[in-house]
């Protein structure tokens, strides 16, 4: 194996994005889009990372840590206090590469859609063409953005021009820089030295190192990818969603190829980073993201909005936003609930039409099927609660439990004025307002009797 380090570029302020941040932390498909270039490159097996950041820096250092062991992948970051330029970003690891003889990966933080495989493919034509710099290209029908390859015809002469400093006839020319770069370590920062801010954003430019190295009689090399998709570069919020999509579409084909049903993908929303098991049906219309987990043979949708989820088999979920709650088998949702964080419904248990549960442990096979609030409770086995039932859990100051043991009747209307405690086998009258606990195996009834009157005889 030879001696391979890569430096990653996320420094600049991405001004075209119009956003407080920055760009390259923008998501696609629940991941900020440099989670996606760093996967990439630490595939290619490089022995250290370096992370170039800058505007915002604390903040894209958090971020990728929450994604990525930073330590364990060897990423370090390096700081551009200013940005100046690509090329006066590569310069800001001068120092940690001083000494080293290995070749240099160069790669924006902002091509989420790069794969491992054309990575792959630069770096060995790299190696077997004994080159001092490999560039990245591709054809693109529509080259407007994007630097311009030029050359003189012999493949001597390799320079690219950026567009803004592009005369009518380079802009003619179809074969762009990716931005992906294959250099020879002790080339590189030879080529750095001489780059001067002479254009017209008078900043740094690392593509001028092309021609600088071909100046010096160094050997330049181009790969074309195959699929010209992957170099596009994310500048502003147009770029993004088509990306997004782009992005939305590849999760929705590999879940199909191992087993998931997606009936309508036009109308489905799947984030990279989403896990769904076999013969698992997705219906139209559904939204599936961040670190949900969801089991086999499971019924999702039409409508079913899944966020930070643990859904284990058979479960069924219908029209329902369900956020950080955990589904266990064979149970039902919706149409039309609302699961909120901290919530656990058991095997069996029903949360059926208009209903809202917060943080609550819902017990095996039990059911909440109509227009209940269920929050801070903790409810049993093989309970029923009626319809319009409403755990009263706030008294303006505090969050109060409610228990219910297992096997409890509740009738439709009740409330439960919390902290209260229902024993097991207890039944609870229609209407009742309960604000005393109630042991177990007993009746309770709070409501008002209801009294019968003659009515007045109305004079005319
Ligand atoms: C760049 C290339 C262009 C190429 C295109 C591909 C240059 C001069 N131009 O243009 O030839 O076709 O990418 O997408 O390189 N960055 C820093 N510090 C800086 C400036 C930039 O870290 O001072 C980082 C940015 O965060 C970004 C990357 O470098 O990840 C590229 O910068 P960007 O401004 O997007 O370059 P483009 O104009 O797209
Ligand atoms: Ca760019």
């Amino acid at each position: 194996m030879r001696n391979l380090v890569s430096i990653i570029l996320a420094a600049g302020e991405g001004t075209r994005m119009k956003s407080t941040l920055p760009k390259v932390l923008h998501q696609i498909c629940g991941q900020p889009m440099l989670v996606y270039v760093l996967n990439v490159v630490l595939r290619a097996g490089c022995r250290k990372n370096y992370l170039v950041v800058g505007h915002k820096g604390e903040k894209v250092i958090e971020a990728v840590g929450n994604f990525l062991p930073l330590r364990k992948k060897g990423i370090e970051f390096v700081k551009q206090s200013k940005s100046l330029g690509s090329g006066h970003a590569v310069l800001q690891a001068r120092k940690n590469l001083r000494g080293y003889r290995g070749h240099v990966l160069v790669v924006y933080g902002d091509l989420p859609l790069l794969t491992g495989r054309t990575l792959h493919r630069l770096i060995q034509t790299h190696y077997k063409q004994a080159n001092s710099l490999t560039i990245l290209s591709a054809i693109l029908q529509d080259a407007s953005g994007y630097g311009r390859i030029i050359e003189n015809g012999d493949g001597t002469g390799i320079r690219i021009v950026e567009e803004k400093d592009a005369t009518p006839n380079d802009r003619r020319i179809n074969r762009v820089n990716a931005g992906v770069y294959c250099f020879r370590g002790e080339d590189l920062f030879k080529a750095i030295d001489k780059i001067r801010p002479d254009n017209m954003k008078r900043e740094y430019y690392l593509t001028d190192a092309v021609h600088i190295l071909g100046d010096m009689g160094k050997k330049v090399g181009i790969v074309i990818t195959k699929d010209s998709s992957e170099v596009e570069g994310v500048n502003n919020r147009k770029q993004l969603v088509n990306v997004q999509k782009y992005v939305n579409m590849k999760n929705l084909e590999r879940l199909l190829l191992t087993g998931v049903t997606i009936v309508d993908p036009s109308s489905t929303f799947i984030d990279s980073t989403v896990k769904i098991g076999r013969d698992t049906i997705i219906y139209s219309g559904s939204t599936i993201l961040g670190k949900t987990r969801i089991g086999r043979d499971c019924k999702l949708g039409p409508f079913a909005f899944i966020q930070d989820c643990q859904i284990q088999n058979w479960v069924e979920v219908r029209a329902s936003f369900i956020y950080g709650a955990k589904i266990a088998d064979r149970a039902k949702v919706g149409p039309f609930s609302h699961i909120r964080p901290g919530t656990f419904v058991g095997q069996e248990a029903r949360i059926g039409n208009f209903c809202e549960v917060k943080k609550s442990r819902i017990g095996q096979g039990t059911k909440v099927s109509h227009l209940s609030y269920i929050g801070d409770a903790f409810l049993g086995k093989g309970i029923n609660i009626g319809a319009g039932t409403i755990t009263c859990n706030f008294d303006g100051v505090r969050k109060n439990i409610t228990r219910i043991g297992d096997n409890t009747f509740v009738g439709s209307d009740a409330k439960f004025i919390a902290p209260v405690k229902i024993g097991k086998g207890a039944v609870i009258g229609a209407g009742s307002t309960i604000t005393e606990d109630v042991p177990a195996g007993k009746l309770a009834i709070a409501r008002a009797r209801q009294v019968i009157k003659d009515r007045k005889k109305k004079k005319r």
